[in-house]
């Protein structure tokens, strides 16, 4: 049976459908379709902000979306009274084809005029005591920033709410022009936006290979009376495998993560721990000394050219996945550009790369 329920319909509610879905509250009536919102790959998120050290030459696209997106934040922090952590990120390196890597990441964001301060490994130990003898060199990226990813959610799970946002616990199975399809039910809506990460695929057809699941294991550590605390966001390569901590207030900290293509398994393996575990200490020794409170895993949804996806696929439908590692991250500059899609204005200019137009032909 149809339902006529509100001008817009978000589908799915992490961190992207929540944003958008407080955004566009603002001046539309929004529902938000998730079994489980506030979860999701969301929940298992590291929380860094961090555009710079997850870039890579031939992505400087997504460099200015994350840079965009970052200038974005301490407002949008603000507004959702979440503290954020700006005491920026130190990366280090392990072996000399770490090191390497690292030169190749520096000289990169030299040459596109964002240099980072490079450091040896003593100075990198100056900068991060816990960082132990094991780290041959590194860098340090004042900007970058860092959240607490379950205390966001929460905050912008309440603040759209607050905002007059519904929430419908139904599973979504598909999305047309003018309707949201569900499992005992049909939302009929002016726009549809399809938020889903890496579920968004199976909803609308052409997204069918554009959006692919990621598989990440993330650890969840306690400091203990007597271990070193790590003071910023640490992040290392360790024989050319990435992995980084990110401090919490009260002495937690979330080590990933894992990097897997392996559909949509979330089942978090023995060897995915043993690695992270492994690496985590090469770099910090003390961790050893850590608790260790949770493991978990989500699952990141993949773009062909990890630039997400948002723009309209037909008329009526919107969508806004493929953030892949940046979810958090690209919050804040994602709800902007589809504010301003709906409202048929031009979204931000770094955002006009995330077309999903430059992959398949799309009908506005
Ligand atoms: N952004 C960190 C990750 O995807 O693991």
């Amino acid at each position: 049976m149809s339902e006529i329920v509100r001008e817009i319909v978000v589908v799915g509610g992490g961190v992207i459908g929540l944003s958008v879905a407080w955004r566009l509250a603002v001046s539309h009536e929004v529902t938000v379709v998730d079994p489980a919102p506030a979860r999701g790959a969301s929940w298992v998120a590291g929380g860094m902000l961090a555009p710079v050290t997850e870039s890579w030459p031939g992505e400087e696209a997504l460099l200015d979306l994350g840079a965009a997106s970052l200038d974005r934040w301490p407002e949008f922090a603000a507004r959702l009274d979440v503290p954020l952590l700006t005491g920026g990120t130190v990366v280090a390196a392990v072996d000399a084809a770490d090191a390497a890597q690292l030169d190749v990441l520096a000289e990169h964001l030299a040459s596109l005029g964002r240099a980072v301060d490079r450091l040896t490994g003593r100075e990198l130990r100056e900068r991060e005591p816990a960082a132990g003898p094991g780290v041959r060199s590194g860098l340090m990226v004042p900007g970058d920033l860092a959240v607490d990813n379950r205390e966001l959610l929460r905050r912008l799970e309440s603040a759209a709410r607050r905002a007059g946002v519904r929430f419908d616990r139904r599973r979504a199975l598909g999305v047309e022009s003018g309707a949201v399809l569900l499992d005992g039910g049909v939302l009929e809506t002016g726009t549809a936006v399809i938020a889903a990460g890496a579920w968004s695929a199976a909803l609308h057809p052409a997204l069918d290979t554009l959006v692919r699941p990621v598989k990440g294991e993330i650890l969840r550590l306690r400091e203990r009376a007597g271990a070193l605390p790590l003071t910023r966001t640490l992040r290392a390569l360790v024989e050319s495998r990435p992995v980084y901590l990110v401090p919490r207030a009260g002495g937690e900290v979330v080590l990933g993560a894992t990097q897997y293509e392996a559909g949509f398994d979330t089942e978090v393996t023995v060897g995915g721990v043993r690695d992270l575990l492994a690496d985590a200490e090469r770099v910090v020794p003390g961790i050893a000394e850590y608790g260790l409170t949770e493991a978990a895993a989500g699952l990141r949804a993949g773009s062909r050219d990890n630039l997400p996806l948002v723009g309209p696929l037909e008329p009526g439908v919107l969508v806004a996945a493929g953030h892949h590692r940046n979810g958090l991250l690209l919050a804040p500059i994602t709800a902007d550009a589809v504010y301003a899609m709906v409202a048929g204005e031009q979204p931000p200019a770094p955002a006009r790369a995330a077309d999903p137009a430059r992959h398949v032909p799309t009908r506005r």
